[in-house]
């Protein structure tokens, strides 16, 4: 799958906005992920404000790339949704992950923004959305479209892999 090899964190982006059908198409990808028990405990807050994008740079000191940004999305896990105790946060991952290749596949830029397990941002966001009491913040998406092409990188270590035993 291209997207996967291709994917990298984009950071700089033009300032040109995303379409509600590409959106459509990134939030239809982070919920088509799999989740335990199928319990998708996942919801997404769209951010296309840019006095927000801007306030948003606040969330941590590697956040100032949303000042570019002409798209956010946060993924937040709700906790009454919970199946399986402790997994909504493995759920939430693998919708961000899905979210980023559809991204690339789509020819737009993304970078993961780290929220969880960081308790200080992760009540920022909850103020800073108003978040119910059951929704927790996981991770913020900053998205556009990329100046530049990042490189592609060939990551794969033989030295990790382990056939049959370690
Ligand atoms: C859980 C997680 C948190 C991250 N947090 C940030 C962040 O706060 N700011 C940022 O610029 N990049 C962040 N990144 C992106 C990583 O720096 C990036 O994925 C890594 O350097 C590898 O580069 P690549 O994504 O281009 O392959 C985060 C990635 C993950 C998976």
């Amino acid at each position: 799958m291209e997207a996967i090899f291709k994917r990298r964190s984009v950071r700089e982006y033009l300032n040109k906005d995303v379409t509600d059908e590409q959106i459509q198409k990134i939030l239809h990808a982070g919920m088509s992920a799999p989740s335990a028990g199928n319990e998708q405990p996942w919801h997404f807050v769209v951010i296309k404000n840019k006095q927000k994008l801007e306030e948003l740079t606040q969330l941590s000191p590697y956040a100032k790339m949303l000042n570019a940004a002409n798209l956010a999305i946060l993924v937040c896990g709700d906790l009454n949704r919970q199946k399986h105790e402790g997994y909504w946060m493995i759920d939430c991952a693998a919708a961000t992950e899905n979210m980023l290749l559809e991204i690339t596949h789509l020819q737009l830029g993304a970078v993961w923004l780290g929220v969880y397990p960081r308790i200080e941002r992760m009540k920022y966001l909850k103020e800073f959305f108003n978040l119910p009491a059951n929704v927790e913040a996981f991770s913020m998406l900053s998205i556009g479209y990329p100046i530049n092409s990042e490189a592609i990188i060939n990551r794969f270590d033989a030295s990790r892999v382990h056939l049959e035993n370690w």
